[in-house]
């Protein structure tokens, strides 16, 4: 039997009445935009994170966006960002005009390093967008240590960290602000494209909540310009449903984790490492591997899906050729993007399937 790297069929049928009755719901009150589903959700969610303010806006990387401005990064900024994420963590920052700025990763977290961030800050740095990436926080202590020393705004791109820890706080509501993705594969994902901002700050808050609907205050009232970046009613529906398995979700992911740790026994793979103080969430199951081509061929043969995350740098894509980075700018960064290699993780893998993974993992010479 093959095991794919993904197959999101089996948790909707897991639950299967709560979706149907959720989407059903919307379509018997048919309001669509803006209406009380996207409002309980940003409570529920909200309360979730231990958080005051959720606002749910279109996607993740508007999310991000919607963040920075609010923040007030403008045109010219600098922020920091790192460079092997989905490119949605950059893009955050270049579409509004700032430059991103590549802070090197921890070889075994993926990370942000927070020790090279003081090199990278210049005058026109205004914020850093640390990336909880795979599902594991980055360690955020430091990196909100040198931001309140330079006075930067910091926010925690936490789309792949859904109910994530980091010393017992829930990734996201670490810093000023958080912003999450729900992109079907994420730990919460709608059917569909969905995000969210979480925040302490109402300031900030209220900006964002105007900021996704043109700049509106009250209808036809504009105070500032704005996008349309809404979460709709379905997504909100679908999204409270699953909010409630989150949990019991995770906890399956790092079951699944700890069996992959124990069963798998090949030198040539690195496993991913939980840090002290971090709960990993494993949205993604990241390995290395300094022969990671040969191994993902050997994993198909043997029936089993892998994938790459993320096979090209952030600094040397051609979309931002224009910033003159060199290959080599950043040497852990680029040799985590040659080696990593992700193996199926999803709460509905079953023992056998995580032990055919194992055995095909092992048997690779
Ligand atoms: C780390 C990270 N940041 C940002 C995003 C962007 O989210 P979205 O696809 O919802 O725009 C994603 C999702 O792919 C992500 O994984």
């Amino acid at each position: 039997m093959a095991v794919p790297y993904l197959e999101l069929k089996s948790e909707y049928l897991e639950i299967k009445k709560e979706i149907d009755t959720a989407v059903s719901g919307v379509f018997e009150r048919s309001c669509f935009v803006l209406d009380e589903n996207v409002s309980s959700f940003e409570k529920e969610f909200a309360s979730y994170l231990g958080s005051k303010h959720c606002i749910g806006v279109g996607n993740g990387m508007d999310a991000l966006r919607l963040a920075l401005l609010a923040g007030g990064v403008k045109a010219g900024d600098e922020v920091l960002c790192v460079s092997n994420s989905a490119l949605a963590s950059v893009l955050c920052a270049s579409t509004i005009g700032a430059k991103p700025v590549f802070v090197d990763v921890e070889y075994e977290t993926h990370n942000m390093d927070a020790a090279k961030i003081g090199a990278k800050i210049t005058p026109k740095t205004k914020a850093i967008v640390p990336v909880h990436l795979y599902g594991q926080p980055a360690d955020m202590a430091p990196i909100l240590e040198t931001a309140q020393k330079h006075s930067l705004l910091v926010v925690e791109d936490a789309c792949q960290a859904h109910g994530a820890l980091y010393k017992g706080k829930k990734a996201g509501s670490i810093a000023r602000a958080g912003c999450f993705s729900f992109y079907p594969t994420k730990n919460l994902g709608a059917y569909g494209d969905g995000g969210a901002v979480i925040t302490n700050d109402s300031e900030m808050a209220e900006k964002i909540s105007m900021l996704r609907n043109y700049g509106q205050t009250n209808r036809y009232e504009h105070a500032i310009e704005g996008f349309n970046s809404r979460l709709d009613e379905l997504q909100a529906a679908i999204l409270r449903a699953k909010l409630k398995h989150l949990d019991r979700w995770n906890n399956k992911r790092r079951e699944i984790a700890k069996l992959y740790a124990e069963l798998i026994k090949n030198e040539a793979v690195l496993l991913p490492a939980e840090k002290e103080y971090a709960r990993h969430i494993y949205c993604i199951y990241a390995l290395k591997c300094a022969k990671r081509e040969a191994l993902m061929q050997h994993l198909k043969k043997n029936g089993v899906g892998s994938l790459i995350h993320y096979p090209i740098p952030a600094h040397l894509q051609a979309a931002y050729s224009h910033l003159g980075i060199k290959k080599g700018a950043l040497p852990i960064t680029e040799k985590t993007c040659l080696e990593e290699l992700s193996l199926p993780m999803y709460p509905q893998l079953s023992e056998g399937q995580v032990r055919q993974v194992s055995d095909a993992v092992n048997s690779f010479l």
